[in-house]
């Protein structure tokens, strides 16, 4: 637990996933996360980003891997997902070493990570980095974050990693499907 956000996230991605799983990476950037999903060893991969530039980057490191498709756009809407999905991730912000300006909005945000639960089988996860060190980082962060608060405790459970003595550093925020509540 005790190491950067991006290795925990990816620790419990590991751990969640099977070989039958379809999952999505819903901001897949310069497709690090993208590859670390497929080296997971699931089924399928749905990448999605509004930038050229980050699909053409993803699509260049997931050379070896076949089990993946590309979509440019915006995550709000996921009409190409024909399957149920086990696990959707999000990292949220701007490509790091590209314009700042074309970060993911709160409301496209929200959009998607309430079409996104609906996507998801039993059990089903869902993990957004969130970086509040950013001003829409901060503004997206609270609203998602008051969002998973409101979800219904029968049918999600949802939980939130942060440094407490470090508070511009990135969290991250889980919310998973279940069929019953545990408390
Ligand atoms: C922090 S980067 C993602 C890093 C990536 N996961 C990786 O491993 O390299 C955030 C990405 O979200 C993308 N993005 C911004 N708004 C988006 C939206 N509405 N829908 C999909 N992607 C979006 C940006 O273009 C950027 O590539």
């Amino acid at each position: 637990m005790f190491t950067s956000h991006l290795i925990f996230a990816h620790s419990i991605w590991k751990k969640h996933v099977k070989p039958e799983s379809y999952a999505i990476d819903a901001t897949c950037g310069n497709g690090h996360d993208s590859l670390f999903l497929l080296q997971c060893g699931i089924s399928h991969l749905y990448c999605l980003d509004i930038q050229k530039r980050a699909l053409e980057n993803t699509a260049k490191r997931l050379a070896n891997f076949k089990n993946y498709s590309l979509h440019l756009g915006c995550h709000a809407l996921f009409s190409m997902v024909k399957h149920p999905i086990d696990l959707i991730v999000y990292n949220l912000g701007y490509l790091p070493g590209g314009d700042k300006r074309l970060t993911t909005q709160t409301s496209t945000s929200l959009k998607s990570v309430e079409n996104g639960l609906k996507l998801l089988n039993e059990n089903g996860l869902m993990s957004i980095t969130l970086y509040p060190g950013h001003l829409e980082g901060a503004r997206e962060a609270k609203a998602l974050l008051h969002y998973a608060f409101t979800l219904p405790k029968n049918q999600f459970i949802s939980c939130h990693h942060r440094w407490l003595n470090r508070s511009h550093a990135p969290t991250v925020l889980f919310i998973q499907k279940i069929a019953y509540s545990l408390f």
